[in-house]
């Protein structure tokens, strides 16, 4: 017998034994596949093996029953139950790219990968950010994605006198393009439905320029409700974000098409969110609102502290759920007993949002975004979100193109100008 003195050689010796079995085991399996490869190219015309190798009967038919040597029984015990899916969701993502490198991975984390029966719509403008929802690769599902060159919408009669140009430089002109965008969306979703032949369960309703703290949690679907936040209302409901069955969902996305009906219901002058409750309450659609953890990273200025009417900006890391509050990476200069007082100045019925308990601390948002707010930013956000960032930050033109090709490879309905075109207009300069 051979005595094995140390570790080592028992290493040595146990390799040497793994290789030889492994080409004996490489020649077992060889062999016959060779002949079998052989015989077949035999059988075959030579004209057709080029073209559709992957239609080719035998392989197919061989791969299909093969299933991996396994000396667990459960594995190929067929009478298993396939593993249960949860309730189909559409996932409606609406609006501009601008920040979606730091918003979009929190979107794929917390809701799309944590819901494993959903599939996401994407509708957006075209603009020079457009290439960053490259990082939408690394969402599970994709059911639509839908980019169009923006246009003028054409104001109707009755537009014109149910909604209020108030707060907004291009007249009506931007909350129709808001509109659209919703509506749009809800177009897609109900167009997948039809040459599908199903409907969903639930209908989520949420923006490009959402940063989710937290995940969406699975209480926030309550049948026979439409879920919304609460604060921000502005006269209204807060419209950042919807949660509800297909039917509610039809009701509450019907930003254009419902204008014709508030008009001859009397509604006059109305912004986006006293448009959206006008919608629920005409139809009847019971309402709830719920804390939800994501705010709005917005880039424009406001002025500090907010006046009542003001505009208050959240720090991305405010511990709390900010319910679609505005939002910047910055260093707060208001946390703690400091925020009570500057939000009680603000109107409850317009931009306010729940602060109590600490949610919320404050940033300074009359400047533009700090410097360094990038490392403030992956601090909040975390090793994985912020590894994502720097890959849209850094991503060569080529790689855009490919990955979008990729995307287009796995979404059923693909509207997009070229990708090409996509990736220029954001990368050329680089
Ligand atoms: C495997 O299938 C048999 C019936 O063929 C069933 O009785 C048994 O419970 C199954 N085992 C598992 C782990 O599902
Ligand atoms: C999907 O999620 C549901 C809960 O919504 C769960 O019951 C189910 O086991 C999950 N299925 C898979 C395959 O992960
Ligand atoms: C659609 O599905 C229903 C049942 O879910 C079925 O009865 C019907 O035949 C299907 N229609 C088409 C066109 O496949
Ligand atoms: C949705 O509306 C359709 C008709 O508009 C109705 O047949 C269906 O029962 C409704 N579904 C639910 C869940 O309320
Ligand atoms: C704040 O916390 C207290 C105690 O946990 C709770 O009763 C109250 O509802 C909370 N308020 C808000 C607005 O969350
Ligand atoms: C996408 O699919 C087309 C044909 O279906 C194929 O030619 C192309 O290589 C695929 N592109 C990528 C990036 O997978």
């Amino acid at each position: 017998m051979n005595f094995i003195k140390n570790p080592k050689e028992i290493l040595v010796q146990f390799s040497r034994w793994i290789s030889d079995l492994d080409r004996r085991l490489l020649l077992l399996i060889l062999l016959p596949i060779l002949l079998f490869i052989y015989v077949s190219l035999l059988s075959i015309n030579a004209n057709t093996t080029r073209k559709s190798f992957s239609n080719f009967g035998p392989f197919k038919s061989i791969f299909k029953n093969y299933s991996p040597i396994s000396h667990d029984d459960d594995v190929q015990n067929k009478t298993q139950p396939e593993p249960k899916k949860g309730p189909r969701i559409a996932v409606c993502l609406v609006g501009g790219a601008r920040r979606f490198e730091l918003t979009g991975p929190s979107i794929v984390k917390r809701i799309l990968k944590v819901y494993n029966n959903s599939d996401l719509f994407l509708h957006s403008p075209l603009d020079s950010n457009t290439y960053k929802f490259t990082l939408l690769k690394k969402a599970p599902r994709i059911a639509a994605v839908k980019i169009f060159r923006p246009q003028l919408i054409p104001e109707t009669e009755s537009q014109l006198r149910v909604l209020t140009s108030q707060n907004s430089p291009n007249g009506i002109q931007g909350l129709l393009q808001y509109f659209n965008l919703v509506e749009g969306c809800l177009t897609m979703i109900q167009s997948y439905q039809e040459k599908n032949n199903f409907t969903y369960d639930w209908i989520i309703r949420t923006r490009v320029d959402g940063y989710w703290s937290k995940r969406l949690a699975p209480d926030n679907f309550i049948p026979g409700q439409y879920v919304v936040p609460p604060g921000s209302s502005y006269g209204g409901l807060n419209d950042r974000f919807g949660v509800g069955d297909v039917n509610s969902s039809i009701v509450a996305l019907s930003r254009l098409s419902m204008v014709p009906e508030l008009d001859s219901a009397g509604f006059t002058q109305l912004n986006s969110e006293t448009a959206f409750k006008a919608q629920l309450t005409t139809r009847k659609v019971p309402y709830v609102t719920k804390p939800l953890p994501f705010c709005i990273v917005t880039d424009r200025q406001y002025d500090f502290p907010p006046a009542r009417f003001g505009v208050p900006v959240a720090a991305l890391s405010s511990p709390g759920a900010l319910s679609g509050a505005k939002c910047r990476p910055c260093t707060p200069v208001c946390t703690g007993s400091c925020v009570g007082p500057i939000m009680s100045r603000l109107d409850k019925g317009w931009s306010w949002t729940e602060w109590a308990n600490n949610t919320v601390q404050l940033c300074d948002a009359h400047d533009k975004w700090e410097n360094g707010w990038e490392k403030i930013f992956d601090r909040v956000a975390g090793k994985k979100l912020a590894a994502v960032r720097k890959e849209v930050w850094s991503l060569k033109i080529e790689q855009c193109i490919n990955d979008f090709e990729k995307l287009r490879n796995r979404t059923a309905s693909w509207e997009t100008p070229p990708v090409a075109e996509i990736c220029g207009l954001g990368l050329k300069s680089k």
